[in-house]
């Protein structure tokens, strides 16, 4: 029944009996983790035939030993295979270590000391400098602006995408505001994909925005489909080439989530211009990125159709996982008036909306009873989620037993906290 239909002595029959529950649950020392957005052991093994794989030959397609120092753009079959997931040209796309992280922190980074146009361009020689951040987002992208004293400004997140209306009001009134984050497919963490016509508009940003304003596209989970069917992207760089603004849109992914989290291969793409600024840049970082781990990749994922396939397998791992939790949230809170919750077709997240104001306490409820959960507010600049709702759940690192322990502990959470919040208003 939904909440708003329950009588006074409903809810206190309904709060008895979920106090009841959680207080088992407190005696089963449960210890359990959905915080963590990372594949499994049986997603990692996947790819354990990238161990070996070059059998002692080291040579890349135009005889380069891949062995030895250079290529700071990375290898040019590398360059090849990557440029297709971005939807770029190779001469467009540069391959370096393991973290896409760590090519974003560098792009800020350069933009803001030294300028992609040269030193009069330096983000950093106005006195402030703003960012746009759709919200809920990645923890980690604001995180690099806090990092980095970059104001952020936070931008609902629609079903298609940042509310473009609000973003294009918000760079018109303000010329501090410099640059804004996106994950275009499967964003983390409500997992909606841009819809074209918010991609056509994120294109359009830099001709009212200026030449120094860069939309950081994080196109983490490009691949990364629970089914065959899920929602394509439109290209952004089509769409800037049409409108001129190349130099405005700095593209990014890893085989994180492909190969292994933590010996993958990462890859940008952007501008000639601006991979060739950024190129410099990096010279004074490196001599040159893992050629050996690029080489292993391209020989163990050929093509996009080889690579579509290894997705595939990874979709039958976690596409269980995702069921178990989204089965149990329509099955113990639909139409409960108690949450909301996000039913994606790819990436690595749900993203869940408690009532307005109890997240924090449905987490440490949880919490007290051996449940972890992202910590609310993670989601949002500064940590402050103006409605303390929304919870980010990642459902594919633990097993499925853990899991469905987990959010069943997690309903009987929610369903507490609003039932107790409810009485409260009451009284
Ligand atoms: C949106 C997004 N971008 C980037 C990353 C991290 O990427 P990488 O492992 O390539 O540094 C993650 C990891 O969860 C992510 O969710």
């Amino acid at each position: 029944m939904h909440i708003d239909q329950l009588s006074a002595a409903e809810l206190a029959t309904e709060l008895d009996s979920l106090q009841k529950q959680y207080n088992a649950l407190r005696d089963r020392h449960l210890s359990l983790d959905l915080t963590r957005g990372k594949p499994c052991t049986e997603q990692a093994s996947l790819s354990d035939a990238l161990d070996g794989i070059l059998k002692g030959n080291f040579l890349s397609a135009n005889g380069t030993d891949v062995r030895n120092y250079g290529g700071l753009e990375g290898l040019p079959e590398a360059r090849a295979l990557f440029a297709q997931v971005l939807d770029v040209t190779p001469e467009e796309t540069l391959v370096g270590g393991n973290s896409s992280l760590t090519m974003m922190y560098n792009v800020i980074e350069f933009a803001l000391t030294e300028g992609l146009d040269g030193p009069a361009s330096a983000w950093g020689n106005s006195e402030s400098v703003k960012f746009l951040c759709p919200a809920p987002g990645y923890d980690r992208h604001f995180a690099v602006c806090e990092h980095l004293g970059i104001e952020m400004i936070p931008v609902p997140m629609l079903d298609s995408g940042p509310d473009m209306a609000r973003i294009e009001a918000l760079i018109a009134e303000d010329d501090s505001i410099k640059g804004m984050w996106c994950v275009p497919r499967f964003s983390n963490p409500t997992g909606c994909v841009y819809s074209d016509e918010t991609v056509e508009r994120i294109a359009r940003l830099g001709l009212q925005a200026g030449a120094n304003f860069l939309v950081m596209w994080d196109n983490a989970y490009a691949v990364h489909t629970l089914s065959e069917d899920a929602s394509k992207l439109a290209s952004i760089r089509d769409y800037c080439q049409q409108h001129g603004t190349m130099d405005n849109v700095f593209q990014f992914g890893s085989t994180s989530k492909v190969t292994f989290a933590g010996a993958g291969v990462a890859f940008l793409a952007s501008s000639d211009r601006n991979v060739a600024a950024l190129k410099q840049h990096l010279s004074f970082q490196t001599i040159g990125p893992d050629k050996v781990n690029q080489l292993r990749h391209v020989r163990f994922l050929s093509d996009m159709d080889t690579l579509a396939k290894h997705m595939a397998n990874h979709a039958a791992i976690i596409r269980p996982r995702f069921e178990c939790v989204l089965d149990t949230l329509s099955r113990e809170l639909a139409g409960t008036g108690m949450g909301e919750w996000t039913s994606p077709q790819g990436g690595y997240f749900i993203a869940f909306n408690t009532l307005p104001g109890l997240a924090r306490n449905v987490v440490q409820l949880a919490d007290a009873i051996g449940v972890k959960l992202t910590p609310a507010g993670a989601t949002f600049p500064y940590g402050k989620d103006p409605e303390d709702s929304n919870i980010r759940l990642s459902p594919t690192y633990p097993s499925l037993d853990d899991l469905n322990a987990a959010i069943e502990a997690f309903v009987v959470c929610v369903k507490l906290a609003s039932i107790e919040d409810r009485l409260q208003r009451q009284d």
